[in-house]
């Protein structure tokens, strides 16, 4: 069975061909043009899908050595993320569908993100824990079997991505600001800073990132320039740390409130390679077994929406014309095929 990905939720446009659950190509068109406005532009990201999805579906089928005669059904993103942005990938996969006469599948963003682990981890058991870090998201959900989640932790403000997203601004840095802020700390001592880890009132299981950004914001206006520039690296290097360590110090308490020993951690956040080292050592002390994506799965793309699509299809689930873009839509919304 031979499935076509479509993602187009935020500002990544791709395609991935995935046959039988095996990924054939996977093509990502990052638009960069964001980075001049330090963020996300949602009208700009609609118009670069729309110039770029089918030069990129196109490189997938030729990457993959099919055509589109081969493809049996489309996957494509119909939430959660930008209204316009989902409509661009949506709207293309519906007529391809009417075109080529084949079904096609909506699949959740979110789910997609827990399916990049599957990619390469098929046999994974059930239960596990899921650590969900994106540009919009940071959650830990108990996972019985896809579609059956539970909700344990959530962010009260901005998610890890966006707190890295928001500190790089604050620094000086490019947007995306994970790989920025990841890039400078290699050279940073990260516990020159001392940052609080943030915790939620009332809510030990919950994040918070909103005053960690505040407080990265005032040690960095306290220092003149020349400070500035010479500990920029230490201030990277604290701050990622401290996001990281506020990031497993509510694994850990789930883990201890599910005794559950499996996690899988998914999501552009889960791209940073000083989370995994100290993933390692967590693992260790904890007597987990924590799981990550290949770094090709963890930022957006559409070979985990493919692989979601093939599960999908397997159970026989495609979806109806009628199906609408939801910009909101949660990893535990029903199915709305
Ligand atoms: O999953 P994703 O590509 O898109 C969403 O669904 O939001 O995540 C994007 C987020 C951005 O906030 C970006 O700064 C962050 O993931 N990110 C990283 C890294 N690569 C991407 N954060 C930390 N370290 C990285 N290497
Ligand atoms: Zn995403």
């Amino acid at each position: 069975m031979l499935i076509l990905g479509i993602e187009s939720s935020c500002d990544e446009t791709a395609a991935s061909i995935c046959k039988d659950g095996l990924i054939l190509s996977n093509v990502v068109k990052s638009q960069e043009i964001h980075q001049e406005y330090g963020g996300v532009v949602p009208e700009i990201a609609s118009r670069e899908h729309e110039s770029q999805i089918g030069t990129i579906i196109d490189k997938a089928l030729k990457k993959a050595s099919v055509s589109f005669r081969d493809i049996d059904a489309i996957a494509v993103t119909y939430g959660a993320g930008l209204m316009g942005a989902l409509l661009v990938g949506l709207n293309y996969a519906k007529g391809l569908s009417i075109a080529l006469n084949i079904p096609f599948i909506g699949v959740n963003h979110l789910e997609g993100h827990l399916y990049a682990n599957f990619i390469s981890y098929p046999e994974m058991e059930f239960p596990y824990l899921c650590l969900l870090v994106t540009g919009g998201h940071t959650q830990i959900w108990e996972v019985h079997l896809p579609g059956d989640y539970i909700l344990h932790s959530n962010t009260v403000d901005d998610a890890a991505g966006e707190a890295f997203d928001k500190g790089a601004r604050i620094l000086g840095l490019d947007y995306p600001g994970g790989p920025a802020i990841e890039k400078i700390a290699v050279d940073g001592e990260c516990n020159k800073y001392q940052f609080t880890i943030p915790v939620v009132k009332n809510d030990p299981f919950n994040f918070s990132f909103s005053g960690l950004k505040t407080a990265l914001l005032y040690k960095y206006k306290m220092m003149n320039a020349s400070e500035q520039k010479a500990n920029i690296h230490n201030l990277a290097a604290s701050y990622q740390e401290t996001i990281l360590i506020s990031l497993f110090t509510q694994l850990i308490r789930v883990v201890n409130k599910t005794d559950i020993k499996r996690v899988s951690i998914v999501g552009g956040v889960a791209a940073n390679k000083r989370f995994r080292t100290l993933a390692q050592s967590l693992e260790l002390k904890n007597k987990l077994k924590i799981f990550f994506p290949p770094m090709e799965y963890c930022t957006d793309n559409a070979a985990m929406i493919a692989t979601a699509g093939y599960e999908k299809l397997k159970k026989g689930l495609t979806s109806s014309l009628t199906l609408k873009a939801n910009p909101s839509l949660a990893l535990n919304d029903s199915v709305e095929l």
